[in-house]
């Protein structure tokens, strides 16, 4: 089996958040209710039929994770047992079989190893993405799980999520739209939680906003989350995200920042309502959104409607700056990584 050898003219420095082709991935198949043992093949299309579930039911789910440099040239990963797990709630959410945790620990390390000509430098700041995904592969004319599921796991160099890592996005809290409900979805990393935010994403920036901050869906009020990303937003000096009441995705960057503020720095922590009312006012001083592919991006604006509010002229505020260095220090191991949640692939 050979991969198209890629020649690498990667400007590893210029990298957004587009998919770069690599050589190699891997894909596991679910069939008379077990997984098969999974390979790796090279990255390309597959084929699956009209009627598999995931294209008329939507059935899948999926994970990001990144490999990063460290500056002594190591291959890192933060946490994936954590993914791991998630993967397997997204699953149970959608009706989908369970996949063995170390196995798909062990594919992630052969998919990043096999490619990491693709691993952005230490310097250039960027990291190789990787995208778990399962989806209901069977074919399905009734509302009902597919029989057959397939996992497949893929990669691809990138930089920043949003164009201004380091300088604060502009977000707007929609009114009209929201992401989930109680009872819904919003927990799992479920494809269509994404599907929907597509066309409010494309308004707010069609209006020259970066995204959007949704609330919740009961009384349009409360602060839920970013389109791919969690809230944080300082107030008073304490560090304040809203509850993880099963209508947000949670986080692995969040509950890594979280921990860091409690333990590390002596922040305050609150899981609370946040109502965007409290956004506006004056002890409101610094807001950023956490997520594997924003890492730590500072907000400089908010706006609601004809209110709007600027964070620290825009600029990242010195919590936020002190979070997103410790956190990525201990990333790329510049730091101490006393709680072990950096694997070390080579
Ligand atoms: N919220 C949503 C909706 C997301 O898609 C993501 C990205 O995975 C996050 C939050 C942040 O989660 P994590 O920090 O695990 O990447
Ligand atoms: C991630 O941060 O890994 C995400 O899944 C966000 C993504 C939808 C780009």
């Amino acid at each position: 089996m050979q991969a198209n050898e890629l020649k690498i003219e990667i400007d590893f420095n210029k990298l957004g958040f587009e998919i770069v082709q690599t050589e190699w991935m891997y894909v596991s198949y679910f069939k008379d209710n077990k997984w098969d043992d999974g390979k790796i093949m090279p990255y390309g299309p597959i084929e699956i039929f009209p009627s598999a579930n995931i294209l008329s039911y939507g059935q899948g789910i999926f994970e990001g994770l990144k490999a990063l440099k460290s500056k002594d040239n190591h291959i890192l990963l933060f946490r994936p047992i954590e993914n791991a797990k998630r993967f397997n709630i997204s699953a149970e959410r959608l009706a989908m079989p369970s996949f063995d945790n170390n196995k798909f620990l062990k594919a992630i390390e052969e998919v990043v190893l096999l490619n990491k000509k693709f691993i952005p430098p230490y310097n250039s700041g960027g990291a190789l993405y990787i995208r778990p995904i399962m989806i209901g592969s069977g074919p399905m004319l009734g509302v009902a799980p597919a029989n057959e599921f397939m996992v497949m796991i893929y990669c691809s160099p990138v930089g920043s999520y949003f164009n201004a890592e380091g300088s604060g996005i502009e977000l707007l809290i929609s009114k009209k739209y929201t992401r989930s409900s109680q009872g819904g979805t919003g927990y799992s990393k479920m494809c269509g939680n994404y599907a929907g935010i597509l066309k409010p994403a494309k308004e707010a920036k069609k209006l020259g906003y970066d995204e959007v901050i949704y609330l919740d869906s009961i009384h349009m009020k409360y602060i839920s989350e970013v389109g791919a990303a969690n809230f944080c937003t300082i107030i008073d000096g304490k560090l304040v995200t809203p509850k993880r009441d099963g209508t947000i995705l949670e986080g692995i960057t969040l509950k890594s920042v979280l921990d860091l503020a409690k333990k590390e720095l002596k922040i305050p922590v609150r899981e609370r309502d946040i109502s965007y009312e409290e956004l506006f006012k004056p002890n409101c001083t610094e807001a950023f959104c956490t997520g594997t592919a924003a890492v730590i991006t500072p907000i400089g604006s908010i706006t609601y409607g004809k209110k709007r509010k600027e964070f620290n002229n825009k600029e990242p505020g010195e919590i936020t700056k002190t979070i997103y260095n410790l956190l990525t220090s201990i990333q790329r191991l510049d730091k101490k990584d006393k709680y072990n949640w950096v694997e070390i692939l080579e």
